[in-house]
């Protein structure tokens, strides 16, 4: 493929082969909310006076979101199997790939179900100043109980970098593919 056409517009994916759209939407809905949830989990520790409460509701909030939306991602990939990866990839990235995105989805459920807990936990429930979105009370789940919450505060904070490390791989391997193998494997997604 010369550069020029290479670079021409109305590119396709592999082979053809592209999500749907309500993969693509469901997708990059979840990468915004991974902007807002992740960075303000790492800011909320350095925030101390009275702000902390809008930072805790909106990571929160975003948080249990990711979860709905991940579980409604799992539906809807069995319901519209997502395409094939290109068998021009070597059968090691190949299997790479798909260890990542399984790791990511089983994690954007866990770390939600962490934090949510872990909240309860604490006696701090998503309630008032913590409400889902500043409006929706949810139920207390539990009585406080410090010392589970400051175990599930560990596996929260395990998590977060976990999921940083699954998404540097993850957002490395499409860099990966764009500048150095050139295979355009990001116009599945888009
Ligand atoms: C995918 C979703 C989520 C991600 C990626 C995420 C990530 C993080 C990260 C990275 C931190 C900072 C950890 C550290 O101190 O180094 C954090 C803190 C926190 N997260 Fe989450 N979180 C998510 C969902 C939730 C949910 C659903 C809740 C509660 C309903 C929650 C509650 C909290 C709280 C209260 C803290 C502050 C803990 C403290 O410093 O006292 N998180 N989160």
């Amino acid at each position: 493929m010369d550069s020029m056409t290479h670079q021409a517009p109305g590119r396709v994916a592999p082979g053809g082969a592209a999500y749907g759209t309500v993969a693509k939407w469901l997708h990059w809905i979840t990468a915004g909310l991974m902007l807002v949830a992740l960075p303000m989990g790492f800011a909320i520790q350095h925030v101390k006076d009275a702000s902390k409460m809008p930072f805790y509701a909106i990571h929160e909030s975003a948080g249990v979101t990711i979860f709905v939306v991940v579980l409604i991602r799992i539906v809807w990939k069995r319901i519209s199997p997502p395409p094939p990866l290109d068998p021009a990839i070597p059968r090691p990235m190949r299997v790479a790939a798909t260890a990542v995105h399984h790791a990511l989805y089983a994690m954007l459920l866990i770390q939600p179900l962490l934090g949510f807990f872990m909240t309860n936990a604490f006696g701090f429930p998503m309630r008032g100043q913590t409400a889902y979105l500043f409006l929706i009370d949810f139920p207390k789940f539990m009585d406080a109980a410090p010392g589970l919450a400051e175990w599930l505060k560990t596996f929260h904070v395990i998590g977060g970098w976990t999921i940083l490390v699954l998404l540097v791989l993850h957002i490395g391997a499409v860099v990966f593919h764009q500048a150095i193998r050139r295979d355009d494997t990001l116009l599945r997604m888009v």
